[in-house]
Formats: C-alpha cells, sequence, structure tokens
C-alpha cells in the first residue's frame, strides 16, 4: 500500500494489538489474562508498561467473566468483626432494598408508638380547644409538639436504621472489569483501612462494619491490581502483598496505631486478582525475594525492549503509532507523507543503533504532540516536515538545552 498520509491508516480498536515492538510481552500478555498469572513488567519507561496491564484488563472483559461488589453487613454477635458479603455487581441493589425494607420493619413498633404519639398530642389540642372556649393557643402547642417529635424522629430512627445497613465497600460496573492502579500507595490504601471514631461509647458510635475502606487489593478483586514503581513498596507492603495473592482473601483491620480502628477486623475479604508489577531493573533489587519468587512461580517476568528492528513491518507499526497518538490526542492533524518520514528518522536516531527505531514511545509521542501543536499554529490542514524539525528543537530536555548553549558558545 501507498502511504500518502496518516489520514487512512487503520489501526486496531484493542489495545492489546496497538502496542508495538514489544511481541514477546504482548504474548506473555494474552497468557497472562487467559490463564489468570502474575505478571512482572521490566523496562525503560515509556515502552508500553502499563499500556500492556491496562490490555491485560481489556482481554479479561472481553472473556466476559461476572463482576463482584463486595458489601460489610453487622455482625450482631460480635461488632467488631463485620461480616462480608460479595455479590455479582447487578444484584447488589437489589440485595440493599432488601436489606431496607428488613430493616424497617425491625423498627415496625418504633413507628407505632410514634403515630400514636401524634394521634394523641392532636387530639389533646382539639379536647384543650373545646374546653377552653376557642384558645387556638393549646392547638397550636400541640401541632408544635407534633412537629418538634416528627423531626425527632426523622433523624433518629433513619440514623439509626441507616448505620445498620450493609456498606458497599468495592462497587463496580457489571461490565467494567477492575483495573487499579496502585502505584505508589500507602499501606492503608493497599491493604484497607478502619476509620477512627471519635465517638466510641455512649451509644452514638458508628457501628464497626460502616467504618471499613477497602483497600486496592479489595477493589481489584476478579481483576487487574497494577503496581508500578515496584521499589518503592516498602517490605512490609510486600509482605503482606504476598500473603495476599497466597491466602486470595485479606482481612481489614484498622491501621493507624492508637486509633479506634484497631480494635476491628473484617471477616476475609476476597482479593483474588491477576497481580502486575512493573519497574525498571534497579527496582528489581528492592523486592522482596519471597514476592518475586511467588511470581515466578506462577507467572512470568518480562523485559520490554527498548528499540525494535527497522524493517518494513515494523515501520508501519510506528506509523500506526502516529496514527494512534493522533487519535487520542483529538488535536492533532494528520501527518504528511514528508512528516512522516521525518519521525520515522527520528526514531531510528533515538534508538542509537543502526537498522533499528526506539521503543521509548512516551516521548516519541511527545514530539508528535509538539508538531500537532505548532501545525494548529500555522492553521496547516497537515502536520508538516517542518513543524517536526521545529518540535525536535523544542522537545529538548533541559539538559541538552544546556548543552546547546554550551555547544554555540564554543
Ligand atoms: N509499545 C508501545 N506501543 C504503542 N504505544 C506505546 C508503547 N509504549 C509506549 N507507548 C505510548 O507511550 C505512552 C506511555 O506508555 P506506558 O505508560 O505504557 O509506558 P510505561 O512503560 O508504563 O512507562 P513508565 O515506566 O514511565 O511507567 C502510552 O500511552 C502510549 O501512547
Ligand atoms: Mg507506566
Amino acid at each position: 500500500m501507498k502511504i500518502l498520509t496518516t489520514n487512512n491508516i487503520k489501526i486496531s480498536n484493542q489495545l492489546i494489538d496497538q502496542i508495538i515492538g514489544q511481541e514477546h510481552a504482548v504474548r506473555i500478555a494474552k497468557l497472562v489474562a487467559k490463564q489468570r498469572r502474575f505478571l512482572l513488567l521490566i523496562g525503560e519507561p515509556g515502552t508500553g508498561k502499563s499500556m500492556l496491564a491496562q490490555a491485560v484488563a481489556e482481554i479479561l472483559e472481553q472473556e466476559k467473566y461476572p463482576i463482584y461488589d463486595i458489601l460489610s453487613i453487622p455482625n450482631k454477635e460480635d461488632p467488631f468483626l463485620p461480616l462480608i458479603k460479595v455479590l455479582p455487581s447487578q444484584e447488589t441493589e437489589k440485595y440493599l432494598s432488601n436489606f431496607k425494607k428488613k430493616l424497617e420493619k425491625s423498627f415496625l413498633f418504633e413507628k407505632y408508638l410514634f403515630y400514636v404519639i401524634y394521634f394523641t398530642s392532636f387530639f389533646v389540642g382539639i379536647f384543650l380547644y373545646i374546653i377552653y372556649k376557642g384558645n387556638i393557643n393549646y392547638f397550636l402547642l400541640s401541632i408544635a409538639f407534633i412537629i418538634i417529635v416528627f423531626l425527632i424522629q426523622k433523624s433518629t430512627l433513619k440514623n439509626v436504621g441507616n448505620a445498620y445497613l450493609p456498606k458497599v465497600l468495592v462497587k463496580n460496573q457489571p461490565d467494567k472489569v477492575p483495573f487499579i492502579d496502585a502505584t505508589g500507595s500507602q499501606l492503608a490504601n493497599l491493604l484497607g483501612d478502619v476509620r477512627h471514631d471519635p465517638y466510641q461509647s455512649g451509644g452514638i458510635e458508628t457501628p464497626p462494619h460502616q467504618l471499613l475502606e477497602a483497600g486496592a487489593i479489595h477493589r481489584a478483586h476478579k481483576g487487574v491490581l497494577y503496581i508500578d514503581e515496584v521499589s518503592t513498596l516498602s517490605v512490609e507492603a510486600q509482605q503482606n502483598l504476598l500473603s495476599a495473592i497466597q491466602e486470595k482473601k485479606f482481612a481489614i483491620t484498622g491501621r493507624t496505631p492508637g486509633s479506634s480502628g484497631t480494635m476491628v477486623r473484617s471477616q476475609p475479604v476476597p482479593c483474588d486478582f491477576i497481580l502486575i508489577l512493573a519497574g525498571n531493573i534497579e527496582d528489581l533489587q528492592n523486592m522482596h525475594p519471597a514476592l518475586r519468587s511467588r511470581i515466578r512461580g506462577y507467572g512470568y517476568e518480562v523485559l520490554t525492549n527498548t528499540r525494535m528492528p527497522k524493517n518494513k513491518e515494523n515501520t508501519y507499526r510506528l506509523i500506526q503509532f502516529i496514527k494512534r497518538e493522533i487519535q487520542i490526542d483529538d488535536k492533532i492533524k494528520d501527518f504528511s507523507f514528508e512528516a512522516i518520514v521525518e519521525l520515522l528518522k527520528e526514531a531510528h536516531k533515538r534508538s542509537n543503533q543502526k537498522n533499528y527505531y526506539t521503543l521509548k514511545l512516551r516521548e516519541l509521542g511527545g514530539l508528535i504532540r509538539i508538531a500537532g501543536d505548532l501545525s494548529s499554529l500555522d492553521n496547516s490542514p497537515l502536520v508538516l516536515r517542518k513543524h517536526i524539525k521545529e518540535a525536535k528543537i523544542m522537545a529538548l530536555s533541559i539538559e541538552e538545552q544546556l548543552q546547546r548553549i554550551q555547544n554555540e558558545k564554543t
């Protein structure tokens, strides 16, 4: 096919097929999704690690696995050990409304008691009005009394009732596989927490099951948990993560020392997810050996490519990459033939190797966007070669700019 501009370049609507130059990683990612394995992705920034992880979630979505919500329910026997219920996402609403109905029934006596108070006060008001020969004040007083009692009823009964409703800890859309990016999460965010309740006693405390907060590991249930910069995870976090992937369930407990939350510990909460860790080569040293060994035992380790051979197929794939960046950005015009050639040249130059293209594609994408911006400034219908050339200068890093100034001086 003769390529004139990027106008007629077609790209797949599947994320996994949009990833270029990482054939090995793509193959593994497909296996990981199909067989629900773990994955450790190591590679240079901007080579497609996050994209691969998202693609795994997208593949899972197409498999039409059921998606679940997770709820906490008060435990009458031991309120400090809230019960956990897992429901297919589309059933949660119905379950909650049934629960509410049942709860309202259990408050039926209180409800009737209030009705009796209303009627009695009303008739007492009328009675006094008649006795005191049309003195309206007594009647108004009874109405005021009814309003006050009504407001009290509304606030107390309703609050008490709602407090005993289940809390939805994890809510999903029925057709959306959870993809949870827990990069840089603190322990409480990763594993869940129990909020501190300042009113622990005296009858106005929040029931413990309402204080539970799900962690990323729970929100990723039946989906993908992605953690980049794996070395920033503390040893404690890695140990707990290991136990979560071994058990596929993990109780939520308070994590702030001294907080009332530490008295609460939920039933084990399911957390059956595909763990995808990512990082660069240096990150490996800080990885917990047991966690790494678990991933190796039940999954794959993949090094993403930094460059790809400069052949016909890869050249076409790189043009598809340009098209994808144009489509995603939405503000960039199509590339002219000369602009495509110029960008391919730059991709070659950046690989620092004969007959190769770079796969540090985030940075190359940056260049595409700058060139696109420059062409808009020119009101040009296409991105032209001159825009790429100018963009290359504008895309220089601070270090490169300093170097340039120094070179100009000498
Ligand atoms: N192999 C690839 N194929 C197509 N596009 C890519 C590829 N790699 C990177 N990109 C482009 O670069 C962007 C950033 O890539 P991504 O976030 O996947 O990189 P990363 O490897 O996770 O980087 P980091 O290590 O900085 O997190 C993507 O959104 C995509 O536009
Ligand atoms: Mg990333």
